[in-house]
This record gives structure tokens, C-alpha cells and sequence, in this order.
């Protein structure tokens, strides 16, 4: 598909594990004139995630993969061959890729995280970030590489902590602005 812009629209898959409010949001993105990408696939670690929805209401195709075996990276490499997939977003996927997958999508996989890396790389970012009395914290679009929350930043968000927050306070927060950089991440990305 080429768009009026004359891009070539990049073919993409987006991993969830559950809420998939970024993935939303990514979906309307893509759905933009602006947008250099198409989503074409869903890709799921959980079969209850609640983010399996937007397949539905926006007609995408969903496949669910059990990460824990080594054989569900090679399904997915099959399926990504059928839809002709070239790039993968990662939008709050709690499970962690191969070096091998990793490799073979080397500089085509983007993660989004909650907090300003490098700082709180892995899990409950925001208790992290209240517990060392941190002004500011925010999200980061960076690269995948084979080291967890490690690779090349993309954009940064910077958010500031109030004086009364708690740790779904400044979730809420975050995620607000983390909708608004993913599609500006990945427009970086594309030179546009
Ligand atoms: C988001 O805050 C995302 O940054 C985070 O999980 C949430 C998913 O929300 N990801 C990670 O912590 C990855 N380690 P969503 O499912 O509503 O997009």
C-alpha cells in the first residue's frame, strides 16, 4: 500500500501483554495521514490480556504465542513472514525476546518504559522513582537490544512528580504522555 505521500507504508506488528492503551493509541495513529506505518498484526504473551480487543474493533489479526517455549519465537517468525511484517512495537510486553529473535530484527524493534532510562530499567518503575524521592520521572522510546530496557533512546518525556503521589497517580500520568510519544518516536525514526 502506498499512501498519497508516496511512502512506502512499513508493515508492523505490536506486542501487548495486557491493558493496551498504547496500542490504542498506536492504532490511531497508523491510521493517520501521517503515519509511515500500517498495523497489521497483534501479538500477545497473554490470552486474557484485555488489549486483544482492539483486534476486534479495529480488524486487526491477533495471535496469542506462549513466550515460555522456544518454539513460539519460530510461529511468530512464520506468521510475521505471511503478513510481511519488517518492524515490531513493543507496548507493555512483560515478557522478554530471545537474543536470536532480537538479532534478526536488529534496529526494527522499538519498546516503550515508564520511567527516564537509565533509570528504573525492569519492573514497578513508579514505587522506584517515589521511594528515592525523585522530582521528575517520565517515559522512554528506545531501541530493543539483547540487554533489558538498554538500548538506544529514541525520545524522552519528562513528567513531574507532585508532592502527593502515589504510584497509580503518576502511572495514569505517564501513561497519558507515553501515548503522545510512541507516534512522534516513531515518525523520529522514519525522518519524517
Ligand atoms: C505502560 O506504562 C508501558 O510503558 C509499560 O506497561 C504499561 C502498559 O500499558 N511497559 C513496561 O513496563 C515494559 N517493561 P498499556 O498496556 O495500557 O499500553
Amino acid at each position: 500500500m502506498v499512501k498519497s505521500t508516496g511512502y512506502k507504508i512499513v508493515k508492523t506488528a505490536v506486542f501487548i501483554s495486557g491493558t493496551g492503551s498504547n496500542l490504542k493509541s498506536l492504532i490511531r495513529f497508523s491510521r493517520t495521514n501521517q503515519s509511515p506505518i500500517s498495523i497489521d498484526l497483534i501479538v500477545s504473551s497473554n490470552p486474557k490480556a484485555k488489549g486483544l480487543k482492539y483486534g476486534k474493533i479495529f480488524k486487526i489479526r491477533k495471535e496469542i504465542f506462549n513466550f515460555e517455549k522456544n518454539q513460539s519465537e519460530n510461529k511468530i517468525l512464520a506468521t510475521f513472514k505471511r503478513y510481511n511484517i519488517e518492524m515490531i512495537f513493543l507496548a507493555g510486553f512483560m515478557k522478554i525476546l530471545s537474543k536470536n529473535f532480537i538479532t534478526k530484527f536488529k534496529g526494527k524493534i522499538l519498546n516503550i518504559h515508564p520511567s527516564l532510562l537509565p533509570k528504573y530499567k525492569g519492573l514497578n518503575t513508579h514505587q522506584r522513582a517515589l521511594d528515592n524521592n525523585e522530582k521528575y520521572s517520565g517515559c522512554t522510546v528506545h531501541f530493543v537490544n539483547s540487554k533489558l530496557d538498554s538500548g538506544k533512546i529514541i525520545l524522552q518525556k519528562k513528567v513531574k512528580i507532585s508532592k502527593n503521589e502515589t504510584k497509580n497517580s503518576l502511572a495514569k500520568k505517564i501513561l497519558a504522555q507515553e501515548h503522545k510519544l510512541y507516534p512522534k518516536a516513531i515518525l523520529k525514526v522514519f525522518n519524517l
